[in-house]
């Protein structure tokens, strides 16, 4: 069987959401330890598909887990795909939005569904993401992958349409754990037990294709 990083965090999500009793603390043990998995199994994952966005982190493993900030090349991640790369031990993602991606984003009606559409909770994002497509390049959404709610790792379902997911989806991420979805721009929808926006971290470009992530852009 091929493993990419979709299939790993696919799988992870499932053992995640077939744990019982969310308030148990021999749960809340085994599903941290499955999101702490899903980061370092995204992560390989990530270097089987794609070894030149590893080979771009500057740090070692252990100056990354005190948190120092991870380079990633972007130059091969085409419009449309992900990838999952680990900072502070946190996944996170960076998806290159395709101009349909970005265009679903504002439709009138997308925007009623949402808790938050403005990203008025301050602590989201940065002041620099707060914006329509929350980020500093329209095409790059970088936003940790860890659901406000519990902290599972949700789906990647950018599909349109996706029925299982509402006859207006727009794409974006489904957490299996308790039903919470979020947009392409990691915005929450409204009537789901995720009370906020996906966090968006730290982040600036060096260049046309090195993402920095943890470090401010100025
Ligand atoms: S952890 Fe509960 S909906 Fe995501």
């Amino acid at each position: 069987m091929r493993h990419t990083p979709e299939s790993n965090t696919t799988q992870l999500n499932s053992a995640v959401s077939s744990l019982d009793g969310v308030n148990d603390p021999r749960s809340a043990v085994r599903r941290r330890f499955l999101v702490l998995a899903a980061a370092a199994t995204g992560t390989v994952g990530a270097g089987v598909a794609a070894w030149p966005f590893i080979a771009s982190f500057r740090p070692s493993a252990k100056a990354r887990a005190l948190g120092a900030p991870v380079q990633v090349n972007l130059s091969r991640l085409e419009p449309g795909q992900q990838i999952t790369v680990t900072w502070r031990g946190q996944p996170l993602w960076v998806l290159h939005r395709t101009p349909q991606m970005l265009e679903r984003l504002n439709h009138d009606h997308w925007l009623q569904n949402l808790r938050d559409p403005g990203s008025s909770v301050e602590t989201q994002q940065p002041a620099y993401a707060k914006n329509a497509t929350r980020s500093i390049r329209p095409q790059y959404l970088v936003v940790t992958a860890l659901c406000t709610h519990l902290g599972c790792v949700p789906l990647f379902r950018p599909q349109v349409p996706d029925l299982e997911l509402g006859a207006d989806w727009m794409g974006g991420y489904y957490c299996p754990c308790h039903g919470s979805r979020f947009d392409l721009a990691g915005r929450v929808v409204k009537d789901v037990p995720a009370p906020t926006n996906l966090i968006v971290p730290p982040h600036r470009f060096l260049d046309g294709n090195t993402l920095e992530v943890g470090v401010d852009y100025v």
